[in-house]
Protein backbone atom coordinates (compact mmCIF):
# COMPACT_ATOMS: atom_id res chain seq x y z
CA UNK A 1 0.00 0.00 0.00
CA UNK A 2 3.14 2.26 0.85
CA UNK A 3 4.37 2.00 -2.66
CA UNK A 4 1.22 2.16 -4.62
CA UNK A 5 -0.64 4.81 -2.97
CA UNK A 6 0.89 6.62 0.12
CA UNK A 7 4.06 7.40 -1.73
CA UNK A 8 3.11 8.62 -5.20
CA UNK A 9 1.31 11.22 -2.85
CA UNK A 10 3.68 12.13 -0.56
CA UNK A 11 6.21 12.21 -3.50
CA UNK A 12 3.62 14.90 -5.79
CA UNK A 13 4.84 17.40 -2.86
CA UNK A 14 8.05 19.59 -2.25
CA UNK A 15 10.68 17.31 -0.15
CA UNK A 16 11.30 19.54 2.69
CA UNK A 17 7.43 20.31 3.61
CA UNK A 18 6.29 16.65 3.09
CA UNK A 19 8.62 15.31 5.59
CA UNK A 20 7.24 17.76 7.88
CA UNK A 21 3.62 16.74 7.27
CA UNK A 22 4.76 12.99 7.61
CA UNK A 23 5.95 14.29 10.75
CA UNK A 24 2.29 15.91 12.30
CA UNK A 25 0.82 13.25 10.54
CA UNK A 26 2.43 10.12 12.73
CA UNK A 27 2.08 12.42 15.83
CA UNK A 28 -1.23 12.90 15.65
CA UNK A 29 -2.51 9.64 14.38
CA UNK A 30 -0.27 8.24 17.53
CA UNK A 31 -2.55 10.15 19.89
CA UNK A 32 -5.08 8.14 18.82
CA UNK A 33 -5.27 5.42 21.76
CA UNK A 34 -5.54 2.59 19.53
CA UNK A 35 -2.66 3.34 17.09
CA UNK A 36 -0.01 2.56 19.21
CA UNK A 37 -0.88 -1.21 18.97
CA UNK A 38 -2.04 -0.70 15.06
CA UNK A 39 1.33 0.47 14.69
CA UNK A 40 3.28 -1.98 16.08
CA UNK A 41 1.13 -5.25 14.98
CA UNK A 42 2.24 -4.03 11.22
CA UNK A 43 5.64 -3.22 11.99
CA UNK A 44 7.12 -4.41 15.21
CA UNK A 45 9.18 -8.09 15.06
CA UNK A 46 9.35 -9.27 18.39
CA UNK A 47 12.34 -11.91 19.00
CA UNK A 48 14.82 -12.78 21.10
CA UNK A 49 16.72 -13.93 18.69
CA UNK A 50 16.94 -10.33 17.15
CA UNK A 51 18.64 -8.69 20.25
CA UNK A 52 22.20 -7.69 20.16
CA UNK A 53 24.85 -6.63 22.88
CA UNK A 54 26.89 -4.10 21.91
CA UNK A 55 29.22 -1.37 23.22
CA UNK A 56 27.49 -2.61 26.96
CA UNK A 57 23.71 -1.58 25.06
CA UNK A 58 20.89 -4.12 24.46
CA UNK A 59 19.82 -3.27 21.34
CA UNK A 60 16.18 -5.21 20.69
CA UNK A 61 17.15 -5.46 17.21
CA UNK A 62 19.76 -4.13 14.79
CA UNK A 63 18.06 -2.06 12.30
CA UNK A 64 18.53 1.81 12.93
CA UNK A 65 16.93 4.74 11.86
CA UNK A 66 20.05 6.85 10.77
CA UNK A 67 20.58 10.60 11.86
CA UNK A 68 18.85 13.32 10.27
CA UNK A 69 15.30 12.37 10.09
CA UNK A 70 14.74 12.87 13.67
CA UNK A 71 16.90 15.86 13.99
CA UNK A 72 15.35 17.60 16.87
CA UNK A 73 14.35 14.89 18.71
CA UNK A 74 10.49 15.00 18.52
CA UNK A 75 9.31 11.90 17.15
CA UNK A 76 11.53 9.24 18.30
CA UNK A 77 8.97 8.06 21.07
CA UNK A 78 6.29 7.78 18.12
CA UNK A 79 8.81 6.09 15.53
CA UNK A 80 9.73 3.63 18.52
CA UNK A 81 6.52 1.99 17.40
CA UNK A 82 7.59 1.61 13.85
CA UNK A 83 9.74 -1.56 14.21
CA UNK A 84 13.23 0.18 15.33
CA UNK A 85 16.27 -1.14 17.45
CA UNK A 86 17.61 1.82 17.59
CA UNK A 87 17.06 5.83 16.78
CA UNK A 88 19.58 8.59 15.98
CA UNK A 89 18.91 11.81 17.18
CA UNK A 90 20.50 14.78 15.58
CA UNK A 91 22.99 15.90 13.75
CA UNK A 92 22.97 18.51 17.31
CA UNK A 93 24.67 21.67 17.71
CA UNK A 94 24.84 23.75 20.34
CA UNK A 95 23.09 26.80 18.82
CA UNK A 96 20.10 26.60 17.18
CA UNK A 97 20.81 27.35 12.84
CA UNK A 98 18.72 27.86 10.35
CA UNK A 99 20.64 25.72 7.95
CA UNK A 100 21.20 26.42 4.46
CA UNK A 101 18.63 28.44 1.98
CA UNK A 102 15.64 26.03 0.73
CA UNK A 103 15.50 24.46 -1.60
CA UNK A 104 17.77 22.06 -0.12
CA UNK A 105 16.45 18.67 -0.79
CA UNK A 106 16.00 16.61 -3.88
CA UNK A 107 14.90 13.28 -5.10
CA UNK A 108 16.18 11.75 -7.58
CA UNK A 109 13.31 9.16 -8.15
CA UNK A 110 15.13 7.11 -11.44
CA UNK A 111 18.16 6.45 -8.88
CA UNK A 112 16.55 5.79 -5.47
CA UNK A 113 18.13 8.70 -4.21
CA UNK A 114 18.37 12.08 -2.18
CA UNK A 115 21.05 14.94 -3.11
CA UNK A 116 20.35 17.16 0.35
CA UNK A 117 22.15 20.44 1.09
CA UNK A 118 20.07 20.72 4.78
CA UNK A 119 23.19 21.82 6.37
CA UNK A 120 22.82 21.01 10.06
CA UNK A 121 19.53 22.78 10.44
CA UNK A 122 18.14 22.03 14.12
CA UNK A 123 16.82 23.45 17.04
CA UNK A 124 20.08 23.30 19.14
CA UNK A 125 21.10 21.29 22.42
CA UNK A 126 18.68 23.12 24.78
CA UNK A 127 15.46 22.07 22.45
CA UNK A 128 17.04 18.76 21.90
CA UNK A 129 16.99 17.96 25.76
CA UNK A 130 13.60 19.53 25.93
CA UNK A 131 12.26 16.65 23.94
CA UNK A 132 14.72 13.46 25.45
CA UNK A 133 13.26 14.38 28.60
CA UNK A 134 10.24 13.26 27.35
CA UNK A 135 11.90 9.63 26.64
CA UNK A 136 9.80 7.20 27.37
CA UNK A 137 12.70 4.67 27.28
CA UNK A 138 11.06 2.18 24.78
CA UNK A 139 14.81 2.02 22.64
CA UNK A 140 18.26 2.87 22.71
CA UNK A 141 18.80 6.68 21.82
CA UNK A 142 21.72 7.73 19.99
CA UNK A 143 22.78 11.66 20.16
CA UNK A 144 24.43 12.57 16.80
CA UNK A 145 26.34 15.49 17.66
CA UNK A 146 28.24 18.52 15.44
CA UNK A 147 29.38 21.88 15.36
CA UNK A 148 27.40 24.83 14.34
CA UNK A 149 28.19 25.94 10.71
CA UNK A 150 29.40 29.94 11.80
CA UNK A 151 31.99 28.08 14.68
CA UNK A 152 35.45 29.27 13.90
CA UNK A 153 38.11 25.85 13.55
CA UNK A 154 39.97 26.57 16.78
CA UNK A 155 36.22 26.63 18.65
CA UNK A 156 35.25 23.14 17.09
CA UNK A 157 36.36 20.93 19.94
CA UNK A 158 33.95 23.30 22.46
CA UNK A 159 30.83 22.84 20.28
CA UNK A 160 31.11 18.85 19.95
CA UNK A 161 31.69 19.20 24.14
CA UNK A 162 29.14 21.41 24.49
CA UNK A 163 26.67 19.17 22.75
CA UNK A 164 28.61 15.95 24.24
CA UNK A 165 28.32 17.16 27.92
CA UNK A 166 24.81 18.83 28.13
CA UNK A 167 23.42 15.55 26.17
CA UNK A 168 25.28 12.92 28.11
CA UNK A 169 22.81 12.27 30.97
CA UNK A 170 19.66 11.77 28.05
CA UNK A 171 21.29 9.19 25.06
CA UNK A 172 22.56 6.04 25.54
CA UNK A 173 25.62 6.72 22.39
CA UNK A 174 27.29 9.20 20.88
CA UNK A 175 28.10 9.87 17.40
CA UNK A 176 30.99 12.74 16.11
CA UNK A 177 29.67 13.62 12.97
CA UNK A 178 32.59 14.69 11.37
CA UNK A 179 31.48 13.64 7.37
CA UNK A 180 28.77 15.89 6.74
CA UNK A 181 29.20 17.70 3.43
CA UNK A 182 27.27 20.47 3.78
CA UNK A 183 28.68 22.70 6.27
CA UNK A 184 32.21 23.58 4.72
CA UNK A 185 34.73 22.27 7.23
CA UNK A 186 36.31 19.46 5.47
CA UNK A 187 39.70 20.12 5.70
CA UNK A 188 40.27 19.92 9.37
CA UNK A 189 37.36 17.23 10.37
CA UNK A 190 39.32 15.39 7.57
CA UNK A 191 42.78 15.89 9.60
CA UNK A 192 43.55 12.76 11.26
CA UNK A 193 45.73 15.15 14.23
CA UNK A 194 42.46 17.19 14.66
CA UNK A 195 40.26 14.24 15.23
CA UNK A 196 42.75 12.47 17.46
CA UNK A 197 42.39 15.52 19.59
CA UNK A 198 38.52 16.01 19.09
CA UNK A 199 38.09 12.15 20.03
CA UNK A 200 40.75 12.99 23.33
CA UNK A 201 38.76 15.98 24.48
CA UNK A 202 35.12 13.98 24.30
CA UNK A 203 36.79 10.96 25.77
CA UNK A 204 38.02 13.33 28.35
CA UNK A 205 34.79 14.35 29.37
CA UNK A 206 33.39 10.89 29.17
CA UNK A 207 35.53 9.98 32.25
CA UNK A 208 34.15 12.55 34.36
CA UNK A 209 30.74 11.17 34.74
CA UNK A 210 29.75 8.38 36.75
CA UNK A 211 28.52 6.03 33.60
CA UNK A 212 30.32 6.48 30.41
CA UNK A 213 28.43 6.88 27.12
CA UNK A 214 29.54 4.74 24.02
CA UNK A 215 31.22 6.94 21.13
CA UNK A 216 31.42 6.42 17.84
CA UNK A 217 32.59 8.44 14.89
CA UNK A 218 30.61 8.66 11.71
CA UNK A 219 32.38 9.06 8.41
CA UNK A 220 32.48 9.62 4.74
CA UNK A 221 31.86 7.01 2.16
CA UNK A 222 34.08 9.07 -0.25
CA UNK A 223 37.24 8.17 1.98
CA UNK A 224 40.59 6.79 -0.09
CA UNK A 225 42.08 3.64 1.39
CA UNK A 226 44.87 6.05 2.90
CA UNK A 227 42.31 7.42 4.97
CA UNK A 228 40.36 4.71 5.80
CA UNK A 229 43.88 3.21 7.31
CA UNK A 230 44.00 6.60 9.43
CA UNK A 231 40.89 5.62 10.48
CA UNK A 232 41.91 2.89 11.84
CA UNK A 233 44.64 3.53 12.95
CA UNK A 234 42.88 6.41 15.01
CA UNK A 235 40.58 4.22 16.21
CA UNK A 236 43.44 1.99 17.61
CA UNK A 237 44.83 4.57 19.27
CA UNK A 238 41.73 6.05 21.00
CA UNK A 239 40.33 3.07 21.65
CA UNK A 240 37.18 4.60 20.42
CA UNK A 241 33.89 2.43 20.54
CA UNK A 242 32.98 2.09 16.64
CA UNK A 243 32.48 3.61 13.51
CA UNK A 244 29.59 4.63 11.46
CA UNK A 245 30.12 3.94 7.74
CA UNK A 246 28.63 5.99 6.11
CA UNK A 247 27.26 9.47 5.66
CA UNK A 248 25.93 11.01 2.20
CA UNK A 249 28.45 11.19 -0.92
CA UNK A 250 29.89 13.84 -2.80
CA UNK A 251 30.29 11.94 -5.88
CA UNK A 252 27.66 12.24 -8.28
CA UNK A 253 28.91 9.15 -10.82
CA UNK A 254 26.93 6.59 -12.71
CA UNK A 255 24.01 8.19 -11.88
CA UNK A 256 20.49 7.85 -14.18
CA UNK A 257 19.62 11.31 -12.92
CA UNK A 258 20.62 13.40 -15.81
CA UNK A 259 23.51 15.83 -15.67
CA UNK A 260 21.51 18.68 -16.44
CA UNK A 261 19.29 17.85 -13.40
CA UNK A 262 22.13 17.51 -11.40
CA UNK A 263 23.59 20.94 -12.42
CA UNK A 264 20.63 22.20 -11.83
CA UNK A 265 20.42 21.07 -8.33
CA UNK A 266 23.73 22.12 -6.92
CA UNK A 267 26.06 20.66 -4.22
CA UNK A 268 24.91 18.38 -1.68
CA UNK A 269 24.90 15.08 -0.19
CA UNK A 270 23.82 12.08 -2.01
CA UNK A 271 22.25 9.40 0.00
CA UNK A 272 19.87 6.36 -1.23
CA UNK A 273 20.72 3.53 -3.60
CA UNK A 274 23.42 5.00 -5.68
CA UNK A 275 25.92 4.90 -2.53
CA UNK A 276 24.95 1.71 -1.48
CA UNK A 277 28.46 0.09 -2.91
CA UNK A 278 30.37 2.59 -1.71
CA UNK A 279 29.28 2.24 1.98
CA UNK A 280 29.69 -1.18 1.44
CA UNK A 281 33.05 -1.36 0.25
CA UNK A 282 33.85 1.19 3.62
CA UNK A 283 32.71 -1.72 5.93
CA UNK A 284 34.48 -4.13 4.22
CA UNK A 285 37.46 -2.37 4.28
CA UNK A 286 37.21 -1.28 7.78
CA UNK A 287 36.19 -4.71 8.78
CA UNK A 288 38.75 -6.81 6.72
CA UNK A 289 41.60 -4.19 7.40
CA UNK A 290 41.13 -4.16 11.11
CA UNK A 291 40.78 -7.46 11.87
CA UNK A 292 37.32 -6.34 13.28
CA UNK A 293 38.84 -4.77 15.71
CA UNK A 294 35.98 -2.90 16.55
CA UNK A 295 32.05 -2.53 15.86
CA UNK A 296 30.44 -0.70 12.62
CA UNK A 297 27.07 0.81 11.84
CA UNK A 298 26.18 -0.14 8.34
CA UNK A 299 24.60 2.44 6.37
CA UNK A 300 23.93 3.85 2.89
CA UNK A 301 21.24 2.28 0.25
CA UNK A 302 19.63 -0.14 1.90
CA UNK A 303 16.22 -0.45 0.28
CA UNK A 304 15.73 -4.02 1.33
CA UNK A 305 16.48 -7.04 3.12
CA UNK A 306 19.14 -8.39 1.04
CA UNK A 307 20.94 -5.23 1.16
CA UNK A 308 20.74 -5.08 5.10
CA UNK A 309 22.41 -8.82 4.69
CA UNK A 310 24.99 -7.79 2.39
CA UNK A 311 26.24 -4.80 4.78
CA UNK A 312 26.35 -7.24 7.92
CA UNK A 313 28.37 -9.57 5.48
CA UNK A 314 30.62 -7.53 4.54
CA UNK A 315 31.06 -6.51 8.74
CA UNK A 316 28.35 -4.10 9.85
CA UNK A 317 26.98 -5.07 13.55
CA UNK A 318 24.15 -3.31 13.06
CA UNK A 319 22.23 -1.04 10.38
CA UNK A 320 20.23 2.23 10.04
CA UNK A 321 18.04 3.65 7.42
CA UNK A 322 17.47 6.62 5.59
CA UNK A 323 16.79 7.32 2.23
CA UNK A 324 14.92 3.49 2.15
CA UNK A 325 12.70 4.64 4.97
CA UNK A 326 11.09 7.31 2.61
CA UNK A 327 11.03 4.87 -0.46
CA UNK A 328 10.33 1.57 0.58
CA UNK A 329 8.30 2.86 3.77
CA UNK A 330 7.97 1.64 7.18
CA UNK A 331 7.29 -2.22 6.35
CA UNK A 332 11.13 -2.10 5.44
CA UNK A 333 12.02 -2.60 9.16
CA UNK A 334 10.04 -5.61 9.53
CA UNK A 335 11.34 -7.11 6.11
CA UNK A 336 14.79 -6.92 7.22
CA UNK A 337 14.35 -7.69 10.85
CA UNK A 338 12.23 -10.76 9.34
CA UNK A 339 14.82 -12.16 6.77
CA UNK A 340 17.57 -11.58 9.62
CA UNK A 341 15.68 -14.41 11.49
CA UNK A 342 15.58 -16.55 8.65
C1 LIG B 1 17.82 14.71 4.26
C2 LIG B 1 18.96 14.07 4.98
C3 LIG B 1 19.46 14.67 6.13
C4 LIG B 1 20.53 14.08 6.81
N1 LIG B 1 20.99 14.66 7.94
C5 LIG B 1 22.00 14.07 8.63
C6 LIG B 1 22.47 14.63 9.84
O1 LIG B 1 21.97 15.64 10.31
N2 LIG B 1 23.50 14.00 10.46
C7 LIG B 1 24.06 12.85 9.99
O2 LIG B 1 24.99 12.31 10.62
N3 LIG B 1 23.62 12.28 8.87
C8 LIG B 1 22.60 12.86 8.18
N4 LIG B 1 22.16 12.28 7.03
C9 LIG B 1 22.84 11.07 6.51
C10 LIG B 1 22.11 9.78 6.92
O3 LIG B 1 22.10 9.63 8.30
C11 LIG B 1 22.80 8.57 6.28
O4 LIG B 1 24.10 8.45 6.82
C12 LIG B 1 22.91 8.66 4.76
O5 LIG B 1 21.77 9.27 4.21
C13 LIG B 1 23.11 7.30 4.10
O6 LIG B 1 22.04 6.43 4.40
P1 LIG B 1 20.77 6.20 3.41
O7 LIG B 1 21.31 5.90 2.06
O8 LIG B 1 20.00 5.10 4.04
O9 LIG B 1 20.00 7.49 3.42
C14 LIG B 1 21.09 12.86 6.33
C15 LIG B 1 20.56 12.26 5.19
C16 LIG B 1 19.51 12.83 4.51
C17 LIG B 1 18.95 12.16 3.28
Amino acid sequence: MYKSIIRPVLFSFDPEKIHYFTFSLIRNLSKFPGMKPVFKALYVVEDKRLERELFGLKFKNPVGLAAGFDKNAVLYNELANFGFGFIEIGTVTPKAQAGNPKKRLFRLKDDKGIINRMGFNNEGLEAAITQLKKNKGQLIIGGNIGKNTQTLPEDYTKDYLACFNALHPYVDYFVLNVSCPNVGSHAKLNDKDYLLELISAVQKANKTFRKQKPILLKIAPDLNHVQLDEIIELIAETSLDGVIASNTSVDRSGLKTSDARLKAIGNGGLSGQPIKEKSTKVIKYLADNSHKAFPIIGVGGIHSAADALEKIEAGADLVQVYTGFIYEGPSLIKQINKALLK
